[in-house]
């Protein structure tokens, strides 16, 4: 009896231990002094007034002051001592951006903290040159209208004080306004008053917080909206749901706050490891509208449920006929350094917003394909093992990872050289096949004196201090270590000189990066990270900058990558942390999910939300990371992995281990088949990431950026499009029997493994099967494969293409093609193919869409066509003609789509037509 107990004690522990999100570790918003005062403030308390309106330098500047009247002013105002300053500029294609600050000309206590390095320079140049402002008497009093896009106008709202973008004149409706609720505040820095305490205590620590509060909160709301999305990281639904208002489903807002948060759960607004303050709205009457504040201090946004203000409403003269969406948002310090996009389509935000940041860059070819990844493969011998094993399996992946157990005692840049004696030449053998390698490089550096990095940057104090003055020395994987400074662009040039190949010791050209741990994640710190009164270059407090830190060592070490050898070819480096920008920089994961259905269907949704709010190269650890999945789990990761733009499966150390080959030979079948059809898309995947470089507009998508009419699709986000072309529907059950899944739009959708034929406008009830989750191809949709499987994608390089055609009921179809060398930057001097294909009245043709800058020449494939598959003629067609060169090529009816489905009839293949992917040319079929 006492044996049991006691296993059943230790079970008991180890379940609490292991799959338990230690909630108390992090502050929640009651325990937040900001986030507690601005959530009390009562809507109105808001008593600035826009004085001294004037266009200047061609911005709109006023100054904000308050009130000078007897009204009673809500408790819990703090109402600024001195005048605001209020900012407004416009750019080209529908972005206003919003500054607010104290004013400079009075001396304040400190500059407050304006994030660096983050807007892209080009964005700077688009601005446009206020001229007029016009004055418009309305029933509100005066307010302030300037002319900022076609059909757009800014205008600012004498009393009280509000700023919003309306379409144009005087009646135009709102799209985005600030402070239409009246709860703006803005806690001015001031000195301390006698016997003022400012400390803040959570748990055992404190946060001296010698400047006192200077937080800042105020209310957006987006007009004719359904519903908000965005500000990621926060493991819940796409579609937000409301913090506040009757009924509503989570108490706390969603918190912006980079952690290391060791299991988390599925739907939670708790903070994760990234934090992108941008939202963006969608509604079926008018489309989308975005907002972007630009801060990197904590922050914390309530979504603000209908009725949530109904009793106040009155008082503010909001207009009642138009549907909203309001919010609240918080931040510990910094300025108001906001930027309003007006769409008006989903796809318009996401390039306004990408033109401030940063469009994606454009990754290697190989970084798009699968990674095998596991915390750790022990050595050498079970590198070789595992890549051998790949080859046996015949099945394809390019990228083997090492965690940290690969480092000499967790000091990066080096080898634990009885485990990995000769690393240049494990590499090399890996790149013989076209494979390449990873390791991890983390922020955290270990405080021993015979450690190079460590001597250097303690010599040149590179490290962030702690409050006072000393380096910051806190608790992570190497034990007592500090942290590089990386705000200052000196130490970030430095670090990146680290990763040349006689610098960083035992790496090549074929072995690229990871970088974890940087929210910073420090073990014995407040919310295990470092704490809020540490400094930074320039006396800049870590609150300040917090969000930031990890973007500036991904920045960092992605610069290091470029600049090392020759310098020619693009960066690898994948990120935990995140912040607006991070896309220029590499990719970005989810961070420690766990081995459970729930988790695997948050993928979805956290994934859809980061390439929305620019980051589009994402992924989730295939299998869950902590935890050991049953076989059934796992393989339905694998499919649905199979379409993230980042895909990637890894494992924590405790978990057994789970290469695909280790479930039976039926599974394995299934996992190779589920990564070998990512390596057939590759030619697809690889043009949507060159749209996403061109344009932000993310790999994979939310159906409604797609079908933004269909409110069907709104909250949706069980199923993703991956392009504008292919649209997959996860399972997430355990032994599904069925699926229900909902195809938008008025035209048909092909089964792309059968070519079956479904109607768009319907949810299908389709039988779930073991071997494939469901996955549609569009109809007038064309999409470029390559299907021969090969171990790697450098293997494919000269590989034949297969095109797929799924004809609309006009019996047309279009799709592209972009080609590059797959790794350099030469693209950007035009060394790339661009194609259209077209196909109308039984022909199909290819034509150059490469910009006029483009210089093929630089770049040539002598890749053929192989096999062209066409899903949904019915007349019965024996040849096909090939221009030029008049030549036939054989049709014939019905065979394979994907490899293991025999097509429906509506599919027929033109064998063979052996033109070249680069040349002008058509096929008719006759
Ligand atoms: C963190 C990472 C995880 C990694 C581990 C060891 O938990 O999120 O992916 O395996 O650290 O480096």
């Amino acid at each position: 009896m006492g044996r049991h107990l006691s296993t059943f004690l230790l079970l008991f522990l180890f379940t609490n231990s292991v799959f338990s999100w230690k909630k108390d570790e992090f502050r929640n918003c009651n325990q937040t002094p900001f986030c507690k005062r601005a959530r009390s403030r009562k809507p109105g308390s808001c008593s600035l007034i826009a004085y001294d309106v004037s266009i200047s330098d061609g911005d709109l500047v006023a100054k904000l002051i308050a009130k000078q009247s007897s009204e009673d002013i809500s408790e819990g105002q703090t109402r600024p001592t001195k005048p605001l300053v209020l900012t407004i500029s416009a750019y080209q294609d529908g972005v206003m951006r919003m500054k607010i600050d104290e004013d400079q000309s009075l001396s304040p206590r400190k500059k407050r903290f304006e994030v660096p390095d983050v807007i892209e320079p080009g964005f700077l140049n688009k601005k446009l040159w206020l001229q007029r402002l016009k004055e418009d008497k309305s029933e509100n009093g005066p307010m302030f209208v300037v002319y900022l896009s076609e059909g757009y106008e800014a205008v600012v709202r004498h009393d009280p004080f509000e700023v919003f973008v309306r379409e144009g004149g005087e009646n135009g409706k709102k799209v985005l306004s600030l402070n239409s609720n009246g709860l703006f505040d803005f806690e001015q820095l001031r000195e301390k008053e006698e016997g003022e305490d400012w400390h803040e205590n959570f748990r055992s620590h404190t946060d001296k917080r010698p400047y006192g509060s200077q937080s800042i909160s105020f209310d957006v709301s987006f007009y004719d909206a359904d519903f908000v999305y965005g500000i990621p990281e926060h493991a819940t639904s796409l579609a937000l749901n409301p913090t506040r208002g009757p009924g509503v489903e989570f108490s706390e807002p969603y918190r912006l706050f980079n952690l290391d948060v060791f299991e988390y759960v599925h739907d939670s607004p708790f903070g994760l490891y990234g934090s992108i303050p941008f939202m963006i709205s969608h509604g079926k009457s008018r489309g989308s509208s975005g907002f972007f504040w630009l801060n990197a201090a904590e922050m914390q946004i309530d979504v603000l449920g209908t009725g949530w203000n109904d009793e106040n409403s009155s008082v503010l003269m909001l207009p009642s006929d138009q549907k909203r969406v309001d919010t609240l948002w918080m931040s510990e310090a910094g300025v108001v350094d906001a930027f309003f996009f007006v769409g008006p389509g989903p796809k318009d935000v996401v390039r306004q917003y990408t033109s401030v940041t940063g469009a994606p860059a454009m990754p290697q070819l190989f970084a798009t394909a699968y990674h095998q990844c596991r915390w750790n493969y022990r050595d050498e011998e079970d590198v070789f093992n595992v890549d051998a094993k790949f080859d046996e399996h015949d099945i394809p992946y390019d990228v083997l990872w090492l965690d940290i157990e690969h480092t000499d005692g967790k000091k990066y840049f080096t080898w634990d050289r009885m485990l990995f004696p000769n690393p240049e030449e494990m590499q090399k053998k890996l790149a013989g096949k076209g494979r390449r390698m990873v390791t991890i490089v983390d922020p955290h550096i270990k405080r021993d004196d015979s450690y190079y990095i460590h001597k250097e940057a303690s010599e040149k104090g590179y490290y962030v201090r702690d409050s006072t003055g000393k380096d910051f020395d806190g608790w992570c994987w190497p034990g007592s270590s500090s942290y590089l400074d990386m705000l200052n662009p000196e130490i970030r040039s430095w670090w990146a000189e680290k990763f040349s190949y006689e610098n960083y010791v035992g790496s090549t050209p074929s072995l690229y990066i990871w970088n974890d741990m940087n929210e910073p994640s420090v073990f014995n710190g407040p919310e295990v990270t470092m704490p809020r009164d540490a400094l930074h270059y320039g006396d800049v407090e870590h609150r300040d900058l917090h969000n930031a830190y990890g973007y500036y060592f991904h920045m960092a070490t992605a610069n290091g990558l470029v600049k090392r050898g020759d310098g020619k070819d693009r960066p690898f480096v994948l990120s935990r942390a995140f912040f607006p920008g991070s896309q220029r920089h590499g990719a970005i994961w989810t961070g420690d999910n766990t081995a459970d259905w729930d988790q695997l269907r948050v993928s979805v949704p956290m994934l859809l939300t980061l390439g929305l709010t620019g980051i589009s190269f994402s992924g989730a650890d295939v299998g869950g990371f902590f935890g050991n999945p049953d076989t059934e789990l796992l393989v339905r990761w694998y499919q649905l992995g199979a379409y993230y733009p980042f895909f990637r499966a890894h494992a924590h150390h405790d978990t057994k281990r789970r290469e695909p080959w280790l479930f039976g030979e039926r599974n394995t079948e299934i996992i190779k088949e589920s990564i070998r059809v990512r390596y057939m898309l590759l030619p697809y995947y690889y043009t949507l990431f060159r749209e996403a470089n061109a344009s932000g507009i993310p790999v994979i998508r939310p159906l409604w950026m797609e079908f933004p009419t269909d409110e069907k699709t709104f909250s949706n986000d069980e199923a993703f499009m991956v392009g504008n072309s292919i649209l997959v529907q996860g399972i997430f059950t355990e032994r599904a029997k069925h699926v229900d899944v909902y195809l938008p739009g008025d035209q048909l959708w092909y089964d792309m493994k059968t070519g079956t034929a479904y109607k768009g406008g319907v949810t299908h009830k389709l039988e779930a099967l073991e071997e494939s989750i469901p996955s549609f191809q569009r109809a007038g949709t064309i999409i470029p494969r390559k299907d021969r499987s090969r171990r790697s994608s450098t293997q494919m390089e000269n590989d034949p293409y297969t095109l797929v055609i799924a004809l609309n009921s006009s019996k047309a179809a279009e799709g592209e093609l972009y080609i590059d060398d797959g790794k350099s930057f030469e693209f950007q001097q035009g060394a790339y193919i661009h194609r259209r294909f077209t196909f109308s009245n039984g022909k199909l043709t290819s034509t150059n869409i490469a910009s006029a800058t483009a210089a093929p020449h630089k770049f040539a494939s002598h890749c053929t066509i192989e096999r062209i598959i066409v899903v949904g003629l019915s007349p019965d067609p024996k040849t096909a003609l090939v221009e030029p060169g008049n030549h036939k090529a054989d049709v014939e009816r019905g065979p394979l789509l994907l490899r293991g489905g025999p097509g429906p009839s509506s599919v027929l293949t033109i064998r063979k037509p052996n033109v070249n992917i680069a040349d002008d040319w058509t096929i008719a079929i006759l």
